[in-house]
């Protein structure tokens, strides 16, 4: 299998990493993976000559261009895992600017004549993982993702892996993520059950 894991983690040792790569390690290292450090891209926020060459060339469904790096790895990945720190409610702004660098028409989606988006992408699986200070009661990053997966790429199962609590007074850090590492062993036993 494919695994694109795509990493929006900023400290060294961030339990939301830390949590994806012990999922990684219970998949097996019979995978190829791929990994994408956001905060070591760089990627820029679209700026408007990019954005209309990067729409002409998508329309003409010419994706040699680097500018469509990100995006086909995306849409050829068969597994996809994020792993996303719980900020302001929704997650670090590199994921958006991830987000934006991906979502290429004709690539990763492309409209039918109503108006639906179609999904073009291979993977089948987005596992998005969050550790949050507080609880997790608004969440407008996992629905987001999850919403944009199944409408507009074609992802059909979305997993959410969340450890919450983890800045409060008195915090059982370790208990907390003993926990989300016990539902991704109970996923990733699923996961290879279906490959
Ligand atoms: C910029 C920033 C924004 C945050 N926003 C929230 C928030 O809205 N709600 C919350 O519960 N925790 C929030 N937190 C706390 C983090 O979610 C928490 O520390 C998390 O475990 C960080 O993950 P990491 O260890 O992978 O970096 C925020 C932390 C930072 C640095």
């Amino acid at each position: 299998m494919n695994i694109l894991y795509v990493d929006a983690s900023l400290y060294e040792d961030s339990r939301t990493k830390g949590l994806a790569e012990y999922m990684l390690s219970k998949l097996g290292n019979e995978h190829n993976v791929k990994k994408i450090k956001l905060t070591e891209e760089n990627i820029p926020p679209l700026d408007i000559e990019t954005l209309i060459r990067r729409t002409n060339l998508a329309d003409e469904m010419n994706f040699d261009d680097p500018v469509f790096y990100y995006a086909k790895d995306y849409t050829n990945a068969d597994m996809i895992l994020i792993a996303a720190p719980f900020w302001d409610l929704s997650f670090p702004a590199v994921l958006k600017l991830y987000i934006e660098a991906i979502n290429i028409p004709n690539l990763v989606f492309k409209y039918d004549e109503e108006g639906n988006a179609i999904g073009l992408c291979q993977a089948d699986r987005i596992v998005y993982i969050t550790t949050a200070g507080g609880k997790i009661d608004n969440e407008y990053g996992y629905e987001y993702i999850k919403t944009l997966a199944k409408k507009y790429h074609g992802i059909k199962h979305c997993d959410k892996i969340q450890a919450e609590n983890l800045d409060i007074i008195n915090a059982k850090v370790e208990e907390e993520l003993a926990k989300a590492r016990k539902k991704i062993d109970n996923l990733v036993e699923n996961i290879k059950k279906n490959i």
